[in-house]
């Protein structure tokens, strides 16, 4: 049983049916889930959560499923007080949401378990999705644990170890000679006609309802409450949009204070299509031709950016671009101040809240949560000079020659 009521127009209010569609017919808007929330309202309970999965679904009840879920055991991550990093930056009250430690290694386990879960439902056989790597790793992975097909599209500057990190689970992989935003436009038109389940295309409001999650978890995780501030990347813009949406239900259904939450997103300068048009201070995003080496993000025209800058407005927040040195120095940063290695957007955003920090965006107690949202070591190549071994013979002596030249 789901509260999801119906799909409706983010634009005009226009009311579709819970099917598999995206865009509005009038004004070919997205469509977002829209749910019952009174009743919700006298069911759903701190308690209940609680009591509930150690995973994601244990917020079932504000997910748009009916029926049991495709899951490869997603979510309920760690939420860890960064004291080392906040120290650096100058933060008292800095943590960090590890989204790397989801089954394929970002948070995309969330929203594609909840899109695959529907794409069941909905009697599809096969799953698909354009990606730029670590959405197609969750499809397939979730693909193989329904028992499903799947096809999967990537552009051509996928790195290795996310290729392999894909194939793994044995999708159609389909490498597109091209960008990202190549494959998305050959996807809108290979959804219309196979009838696929396709993540982030027909089942696009689905799917944008698992990075809820990450915003109850964290609400859950600092003891019902909301952070004062956020600072997530942005590729499309979807997943900053849901973070708001999800920690905004909370408060609607009473489980935490009315959210007072700064929302500031994080670019790659080389692709920052989302953060530009925050800094012109206009809602209008222009298309970019993207040059990062965080390639995750690397999204020139994003579908939900007008959204995503809505929310940054909204909510009083910001918009921060950083580039692919200060991304390498930042993974670096994590990684010896907090013990994490995350992947290149992982740079961007520990990049950007340290620019913020230093430009006194973000105050010094301010409850103020990082979203890391994928791991490091598929994209090892990028921070490969770190490896300067003290090459010795198996000797004492030689050991000790070498720490001298240390010391
Ligand atoms: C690791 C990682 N973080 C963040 C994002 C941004 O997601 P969205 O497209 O919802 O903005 C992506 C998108 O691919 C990603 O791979
Ligand atoms: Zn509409």
């Amino acid at each position: 049983m789901s509260y999801a009521r119906a799909l409706r127009c983010r634009k005009c209010g226009q009311e579709y049916p819970l099917q598999p569609r995206s865009k509005c017919d009038f004004c070919l808007s997205p469509l977002e889930v829209t749910y019952d929330y009174q009743a919700m309202a006298g069911v759903v309970s701190r308690q209940k959560i609680e009591s509930g999965l150690k995973s994601m679904w244990r917020y079932r009840d504000l997910l748009p499923t009916e029926e049991a879920e495709v899951d490869v055991g997603t979510g309920f991550t760690p939420l860890i007080k960064a004291d080392n990093l906040g120290r650096e930056l100058g933060l008292d009250r800095l943590y960090i949401k590890n989204d790397c430690l989801n089954p394929t290694y970002s948070f995309k386990d969330r929203p594609v378990s909840v899109a695959a879960t529907k794409a069941r439902e909905f009697g599809f056989d096969t799953l698909a999705c354009a990606s730029t790597g670590n959405l197609a790793a969750s499809v397939a992975a979730h693909a193989a644990k329904a028992g499903m097909k799947a096809y999967v599209f990537v552009p051509s500057n996928v790195e290795q170890g996310k290729l392999v990190g894909i194939a793994i689970y044995n999708p159609v992989l389909v490498q597109v000679e091209g960008s990202y935003d190549d494959v998305n436009r050959l996807c809108s038109v290979v959804a219309q006609k196979y009838n696929w389940g396709f993540i982030n295309v027909n089942l696009r409001p689905y799917y944008a309802e698992g990075s809820k999650t990450l915003g109850f978890e964290v609400a859950e995780q600092l003891g019902w409450r909301a952070p004062d501030c956020v600072i997530a990347p942005t590729a499309s813009g979807l997943m900053f949009t849901r973070i708001w949406k999800g920690l905004d239900e909370l408060a609607m259904l009473g489980l935490i204070e009315p959210i007072n939450t700064h929302m500031f997103l994080a670019q790659a300068a080389g692709s920052a299509p989302i953060a530009n048009a925050f800094a012109a201070g206009t809602l209008h995003v222009h298309p970019v031709k993207p040059d990062t080496i965080a390639t995750s993000i690397a999204i020139g025209n994003p579908a939900d950016g007008y959204y995503a800058l809505q929310v940054a407005r909204q909510s009083d927040g910001g918009a921060c671009t950083v580039t692919d040195e200060e991304t390498i120095a930042a993974m670096k940063l994590l990684a010896q101040t907090e013990g994490i290695f995350a992947e290149a957007v992982g740079g961007v955003v520990i990049g950007a809240l340290k620019k913020m920090t230093a430009a006194g965006m973000l105050k010094k107690d301010d409850l103020t949560v990082a979203f890391i949202t994928g791991a490091g070591p598929r994209t090892q190549e990028i921070v490969s000079d770190v490896v300067q071994p003290l090459t010795i013979k198996a000797n004492m002596e030689s050991l000790e020659e070498a720490l001298g030249v240390i010391a």
